[in-house]
């Protein structure tokens, strides 16, 4: 019977075949131990002299990482590895032979690993960290899904800014300049006018200059809009996904978790409701703790976050900055317009902006104001003027960076380890 790792508990005491590579192994003159895996998981075979044929055994013994096998044996219990199963093998048919495999055992820098990412992600660490990032999707998905949004795909060819546009990345569309999406809201906006509460989940493009352990060029952002929707209400609705998100790696990555040695005290800490914080209460904070260097009108950096943030034990919004540092689509508070309704999730233990969202600007005069301001000139943008023109409704949206969420749950210190290839300001290989 062929089977795969992840489903042996189902053969307790039957003899199966798996398709796998040979991760590790340590071996003596009457016993090897295999550490098999096949993309489901990773099993112990054990190979014991008495039991096999001679050949077999030799075969065990002289096999090379990353040899490809099929392996047959019997499925037994073992209570002292956290996976909870062996195979005791009996036979052992090489596919491929593996020579000289460039990963070893031994430690290695991080620029090695990087040139050899198309290998690397072979490893027990980075497969963790993928099946955690493929829970992220698929329970983002349950979750909006379960909320009645429809997912809506917008364009990564794009004629218009949604950001910074010194954060652009150029391109040519036949006659015309194009540009790569920052991100999906400007028509996720027109959408959700169509459809009340939609969705995108895509990879978005910035030309950041930024070499720090949060950014990427190319990132994956799920970017939820929403018609009738206020500031105050997306901020219950952005809680709760994130709650969402955190039960269900809690609950479906036990493994990965541990294989991490992840401190789970700290994800079953991400319950909703979380603390917020306005940007002026933020200022006042930083000064307390010391930062004399901020005033008001400021943006934060990664040590002005990891201040707020320490101070709080769950992740916290800040809300309400001031317009000039935000986006020109940010509808002021009707009450203070030099504040926008707006709010960044800022995640504990230093793993900085996870959401940036805002209730949008809604009034057609405004935002043609805005748009001078930014000096957002042409025809590129008619479009998304015209949204404001036709039965124009209060809504928000925001963006969630998929990378640093994985990070963040997985406690693992780099987003460049959490996409499978990533694209950093001085790396395009593999
Ligand atoms: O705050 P940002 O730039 O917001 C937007 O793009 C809005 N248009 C989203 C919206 O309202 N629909 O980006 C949103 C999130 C950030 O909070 C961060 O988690 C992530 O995207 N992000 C990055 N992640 C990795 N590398 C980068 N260079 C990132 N830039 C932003
Ligand atoms: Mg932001």
């Amino acid at each position: 019977m062929k089977t795969t790792i992840n489903k042996v508990r189902n053969y307790l005491n039957q003899e199966v075949t798996i398709g796998a590579w040979l991760a590790n192994k340590r071996s003596s003159g009457k016993i090897a131990f295999l550490q098999l895996r096949d993309g489901t998981g990773f099993i112990q075979g054990v190979v014991v002299k008495a039991e096999v044929n001679e050949e077999t055994f030799k075969l065990a013994k002289g096999l090379t990482q990353e040899t490809s096998v099929y392996v047959t044996g019997t499925i037994v219990e073992d209570t002292r590895s956290p996976f909870g199963f062996e195979m005791q093998v009996k036979h052992i048919e090489v596919i491929h032979e593996s020579v000289d495999y460039p990963i070893t055992p031994k430690e290695h820098g991080t620029e090695f690993l990087m040139d050899h990412r198309h290998l690397w992600l072979r490893s027990k660490r980075q497969h963790a960290i993928m099946r955690i990032r493929n829970e992220i999707i698929r329970a983002t998905y349950q979750f909006f899904n379960d909320n009645n949004f429809v997912k809506i795909d917008p364009p990564i060819l794009t004629a218009t800014s949604a950001e910074e546009t010194t954060e652009l990345f150029h391109t040519e569309y036949f006659d015309e300049e194009a540009y790569l999406s920052q991100s999906g809201q400007l028509y996720l906006e027109a959408a959700a006018m169509a459809f009340g509460r939609v969705f995108s989940f895509g990879p978005t493009f910035r030309a950041e200059k930024s070499k720090t352990r949060r950014h990427l060029i190319e990132f994956w952002m799920m970017e939820p809009e929403m018609a009738f929707v206020d500031h105050e209400e997306s901020l219950s609705i952005q809680e709760n996904y994130i709650t969402y998100l955190a039960e269900s790696v809690l609950k479906n990555c036990q493994l990965e978790l541990n294989t991490l040695n992840r401190d789970l005290d700290k994800l079953n800490n991400i319950k909703a409701p979380f603390p917020r914080i306005t940007y002026d209460e933020a200022i006042q904070l930083l000064k307390e703790k010391g930062f004399d260097d901020i005033d008001w009108g400021d943006d934060f950096g990664a040590p002005h976050e990891t201040a707020i943030a320490e101070h709080f034990d769950k992740p916290v919004f800040i809300t309400h900055y001031p317009a000039s540092i935000k986006a020109f689509y940010m509808k002021p508070d009707p009450e203070r317009p030099d504040v926008v309704l707006c709010a960044d999730l800022i995640a504990p233990e230093g793993y900085g902006e996870i959401i940036g969202g805002s209730q949008r600007i809604d009034d057609l005069e405004l935002m043609e104001q805005r748009y001078d301001e930014h000096r957002l000139t042409g025809d590129a943008y008619n479009w998304y003027l015209e949204l404001r023109k036709y039965g124009s409704v209060p809504h928000s949206g925001f963006g969630l960076g998929l990378e640093r969420t994985v990070a963040w749950f997985c406690g693992v210190d780099h987003v460049r380890e959490t996409i499978p290839f990533p694209r950093l300001l001085n790396r395009l290989y593999p």
